[in-house]
Formats: C-alpha cells, sequence, structure tokens
C-alpha cells in the first residue's frame, strides 16, 4: 500500500462510534441469552474483528464459538453471487442456540446461505448479528436481529473488511 493510497482512506464511522454500538448491540444480547447457552458462529475473514469485539462485551463465560469461512468476492468489489464454504463447521451446534456473527450484509447472498447452512445442523434456535448492512444492496429481505449501522454503497474497508486482503487490521470503517 502506498502512503498515498493510505491517505485518501475516509473515515465512514469512527471506532468510538463501533465502540459504543457494540456496547449497546451486547447489553441485548445479554439480556436474551441469560438463560442459555448460546453457541456464537463467526465467519471468518471478515468478522473476526467484530466478533472478537462483541464477545469480550457479553457477560456470558460459559457461551461456545464456532468457527466457518465462507467467500464470494476474492479480490474484486462485487460479488461473484456464488459462495464457496471455504472452512465449514467443525463443532456441532445441534439443539444450541445459534448467533451467527456477520461484519456485512451487502448483497445478503451470503447471509443467505449462511442462514439455510446453520439450519441444516439442526439448532435449537438461530439469531442473526452484523456490524453493517446496505438497505440499497440487499436482493432479497434478511432478518439481522441485532444490527450495527445501515450504511450507504460505498465499497467499505477497515474493523476486518478488506481490499485485495489488505486493510482488515484499520481500528474504524472507512472508503476511498
Ligand atoms: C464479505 C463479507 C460477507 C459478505 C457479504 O465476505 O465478509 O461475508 O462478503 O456480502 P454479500 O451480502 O454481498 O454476500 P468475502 O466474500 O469478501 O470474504 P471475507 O470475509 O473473507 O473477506
Amino acid at each position: 500500500m502506498s502512503e498515498q493510497t493510505y491517505n485518501q482512506i475516509k473515515v465512514l464511522i469512527s471506532e468510538k462510534e463501533i465502540d459504543d454500538k457494540i456496547t449497546a448491540m451486547a447489553r441485548e444480547i445479554n439480556e436474551t441469552y441469560k438463560d442459555t447457552l448460546p453457541v456464537i458462529v463467526c465467519v471468518l475473514k471478515g468478522s473476526f474483528i467484530f466478533c472478537s469485539n462483541l464477545v469480550k462485551k457479553l457477560n456470558l463465560p460459559l457461551l461456545e464459538i464456532e468457527f466457518l469461512a465462507v467467500s464470494s468476492y476474492g479480490n474484486e468489489i462485487v460479488t461473484s453471487g456464488k459462495v464457496n464454504l471455504t472452512m465449514p463447521l467443525t463443532g456441532s451446534i445441534e439443539g444450541k442456540d445459534v448467533l451467527l456473527v456477520e461484519d456485512i450484509v451487502d448483497t445478503g447472498i451470503t447471509s443467505k446461505f449462511l442462514i439455510n447452512y446453520i439450519k441444516e445442523h439442526n439448532p435449537k434456535s438461530i439469531k442473526f448479528a452484523s456490524l453493517l448492512c446496505k438497505p440499497e444492496k440487499l436482493q432479497d429481505h434478511i432478518n439481522i436481529d441485532y444490527l450495527g449501522f445501515n450504511i450507504e454503497d460505498k465499497f467499505v474497508i477497515g474493523y476486518g473488511l478488506d481490499y485485495h486482503g489488505k486493510y482488515r487490521t484499520l481500528p474504524y470503517i472507512g472508503y476511498f
């Protein structure tokens, strides 16, 4: 990354705004799961930072965490429309209360795929959290139980989201 490119990044959502939103979201999730033992399903790679910061704010020390990975953008800025499950779930979620955690719902193709995939594993319940959503791009209705921010149709980076595999570690959501 050249210094010039780096300097062109604008902040869409600051680190503080994200942190405040995650705190509020965690409060709701704590309430929902206070009498159960949820299993968090973290969707790699994009949601690793959001998911980490969310689970640290949950007052649910007995929860479990599972990971899976999907990819549909590769190095492009538009979806291929085909979701590749690059790493399936390894642990069992059968009969469990699942909270699926995503970084962004853009077209919604990935979320739709993942919700069907989770359902095939017979959980007791499924809820969905996403840091970001682009309502203008959604191809279908997706029920997001815990949503951070609706954003306009910009290609965003940071806080786990990448451009060509880079910029994931920016502490804010930015755009060029
Ligand atoms: C991104 C993002 C979501 C998905 C959303 O994943 O992390 O999973 O795209 O887009 P959609 O709503 O249009 O389907 P990507 O394929 O870029 O993989 P990555 O998380 O490893 O970067």
